[in-house]
C-alpha cells in the first residue's frame, strides 16, 4: 500500500514535469514505453513467433532461450518506466499493472518451457502472450497496426 502511494506520488511528479513545454527534447513526443514497445517488445515477440511457428527446420533452442530471456527482461523493464499518457486514473494504473504482471508470469513460464524444450507448451504460451499484448492495447484503445500475429 505504501509502495503504491509512493509510486503514485513519484508518477504525479513526473507527469507534472513532462507537461512543462519549456524543455523540449528531440524525441520527447515518443514516450519511453512506446520506444521500448517498438524497439524491444515487438521485436523479440515477432522473432519468437517466427522462430516457433514459421521457421523451417529444427527449432534453435539456444536462440529461443536467448529471446525468452530478453522477453522477460523487457517485461520487467516496463514496470520501471513512467506511466504512458493514456494511463490517466488509479483504476487504469491497476489495469496496466495487472496486464503487465500477467505478461511477466507468462514470460516466466515460457522461459521454463524453452528450458524443457517443451514445444507444445511454448506454442500455447506464445499464443497466450499475444493475447495479453492485445488485451492491454485494446483496453487502452491503442490501434497497433504492425502487431505481429501467429
Ligand atoms: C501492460 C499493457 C501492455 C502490454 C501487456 C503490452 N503493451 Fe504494447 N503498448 C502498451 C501501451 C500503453 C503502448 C503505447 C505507449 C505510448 O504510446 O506511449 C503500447 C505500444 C506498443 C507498440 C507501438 C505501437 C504504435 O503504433 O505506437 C507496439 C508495437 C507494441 N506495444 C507491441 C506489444 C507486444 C508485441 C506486446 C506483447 C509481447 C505488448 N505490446 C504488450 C501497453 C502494453
Amino acid at each position: 500500500m505504501l509502495a503504491m502511494i509512493m509510486l503514485h506520488t513519484a508518477l504525479a511528479g513526473c507527469s507534472g514535469a513532462a507537461s512543462k513545454p519549456t524543455t523540449v527534447q528531440p524525441d520527447k513526443k515518443q514516450s519511453e514505453l512506446d520506444k521500448l514497445m517498438r524497439e524491444r517488445m515487438n521485436k523479440v515477440f515477432s522473432t519468437l513467433i517466427f522462430q516457433v511457428f514459421h521457421a523451417e527446420g529444427d527449432l534453435d533452442f539456444a536462440m529461443a532461450n536467448k529471446n525468452a530471456a530478453e522477453l522477460q527482461d523487457v517485461v520487467t523493464s516496463v514496470r520501471n518506466l513512467p506511466m504512458p499518457p493514456m494511463v490517466t486514473s488509479d483504476e487504469a494504473k491497476q489495469v496496466f499493472f495487472t496486464y503487465n504482471d500477467e505478461l511477466k508470469h507468462q514470460a516466466e513460464k515460457f522461459v521454463d518451457a524453452v528450458a524443457h524444450r517443451d514445444r507444445p507448451n511454448m506454442e500455447t504460451l506464445l499464443t497466450n502472450i499475444g493475447q495479453t499484448c492485445n488485451q492491454c492495447h485494446h483496453f487502452f484503445r491503442l490501434d497497433i497496426k504492425d502487431a505481429p500475429e501467429r
